[in-house]
């Protein structure tokens, strides 16, 4: 087997490269192996990272998904000087999301479906194997759950509604250790939840308020989750362009984000750490009842918004959940996740996720979260001076600051509404989809910040 290798190094058809494959077809059983196919990935000469491995394990789900592989066994190069279990969690995780593929809609096309992959061992010598099978089991967790986003995101608006996130939280709140709960439209009027009422008054759905709560029954600080859920953005009566309109069903990425990360938390159980989560689920759409510029709405809590433009939605959902979430759970950080302004594709393109937050403390967690996660962010100031832009001649806010920094307006407008909480708002309108190339990341939706939220849980201190 080894001659077969050194040929095709000495050929210069395989150097080992970053993420260059060499596929060979060996006999049918070597090295006490039995396989069909022998698949090398390159590392290349660059220090060892965890996302290189993320990588080299997605090149390995593209590739068994292409030649329909449906048994994989990994061998761990364990002579690299790089932790045991960074690499298979890596590994593992970039494989899955590797290997990712939507095709239920495909119905015609039927016998060209790719099968998932059935089963993935690994092989890592005796001393590292309980670390091992803990790092795997870590790494497959959030690669589903990176696949959970996308197969949400994926649904089109006709289908994930906001019943559907109610669904899928009393599904996984079976299967998990979670509390689940849905505030419907007629807790929202009694409760004055005006902005998540307001936003979905022109729709034939009605809004969703999914809670989640994983609780140790431990005195441990409690942080507050809130993602947008926004399953269809037409921008209501200030209607969005007809171009590229279908990309917003996935403005209920936030939201799907969150709702994945509980689902692990709920199966791995941390003890350090109690989290709720806040999904505000709704349907921008326009019609005779829909919200019109110029509208004042009284968010939950009391303020009043005047809306002058009803695309800028999200933030009204959100500042509802994040009032609402502040003042009955009394959380200890918040952290919100939403595909909320297109400012922030011009600022920071298609590669980080914009950060933005009142706690330099919770700001840092978030960022190392995210480093390790391989879902990296860029932080973005928050000032007074901003807020100034939100100033409205007859309402106490307005939903729009104008042109500039919209991002930082659109967070400056959050701001207002978690009071002293220390609070960090992700803006993923940029990396949800059309998202950096990598191995790991197919085309469409790309299931980030789910990992973030679980890594940010998973190291909690
Ligand atoms: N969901 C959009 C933000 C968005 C835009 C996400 C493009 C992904 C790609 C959000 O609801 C929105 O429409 N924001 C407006 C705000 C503006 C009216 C102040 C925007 O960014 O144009
Ligand atoms: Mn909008
Ligand atoms: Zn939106």
């Amino acid at each position: 087997m080894q001659e077969r290798i050194d040929q095709a190094f000495e050929l210069g058809d395989c150097q080992g490269k970053k993420e260059e494959c060499l596929l060979i077809y060996p006999e049918r059983v070597f090295d006490g192996v039995q396989a069909g196919r022998l698949l090398i990935v390159g590392l290349g000469k660059d220090e060892l990272t965890r996302e290189m491995f993320r990588r080299a394990g997605g090149v390995v789900g593209q590739k068994a998904l292409g030649l329909k592989a449906e048994k994989l066994f990994l061998v761990v190069p364990e002579e690299l000087a790089f932790p045991v279990d960074d690499m298979v969690e890596c590994l593992s995780e970039g494989l899955v999301l590797g290997s990712y593929q939507f095709n239920k809609y495909k119905k015609k096309e039927e016998e060209e479906k790719r099968p998932a992959i059935k089963r993935i061992s690994l092989y890592v010598q005796d001393g590292s194997l309980v670390a091992a099978r803990k790092a795997v089991k870590r790494g497959l967790a959030a690669g589903q759950a990176g696949a959970a986003v996308r197969d949400m995101a994926n649904e089109p608006g006709n289908v994930w509604t906001p019943q559907a996130f109610a669904e899928y939280g009393a599904k996984i709140a079976g299967e998990g250790h979670l509390l689940f709960r849905v505030m419907e439209k007629e807790e929202m009027q009694e409760l004055k939840l005006g902005g998540i009422l307001g936003v979905s008054q022109g729709s034939a759905q009605p809004p969703k308020l999914v809670v989640l709560e994983y609780r140790t029954g431990r005195k441990v600080p409690t942080l507050l989750l809130v993602g947008k859920g926004l399953t269809f953005d037409s921008g209501g009566i200030s209607l969005k362009p007809g171009e590229s309109m279908g990309d917003m069903k996935y403005d209920m990425c936030g939201g799907a984000a969150v709702m994945a990360a509980m689902q692990v938390i709920g199966e791995e159980q941390p003890t350090r750490i109690d989290v709720v989560a806040l999904v505000p689920a709704a349907e921008n759409m326009p019609s005779a009842s829909a919200l019109k510029p110029g509208d004042i709405i009284t968010q939950y809590g009391g303020k009043t918004v005047e809306v002058l433009n009803t695309d800028a939605e999200g933030r009204l959902i959100l500042a509802d959940a994040l009032a609402y979430g502040v003042e009955k759970y009394k959380p200890d950080a918040v952290v919100d996740v939403a595909t909320l302004t297109g400012a922030v594709i011009i600022g920071l393109g298609h590669h980080r996720t914009g950060l933005l937050a009142n706690n330099d403390e919770l700001a840092a967690k978030v960022l190392a979260a995210g480093e390790r996660a391989g879902e990296l962010l860029w932080r973005l100031p928050l000032a007074d001076d901003y807020r100034e832009q939100l100033k409205s001649q007859i309402a106490d806010l307005k939903n729009v600051g104008g042109r500039p920094a919209g991002t930082i307006t659109a967070a400056a407008f959050l701001q207002e509404f978690v009071g002293e909480t220390p609070w960090a708002h992700l803006d993923i309108a940029g990396t949800a989809w059309n998202y950096t190339e990598k191995p790991y990341v197919p085309k469409g939706p790309s299931g980030i910040a789910a990992r973030t939220l679980i890594e940010l849980v998973r190291s909690w201190k």
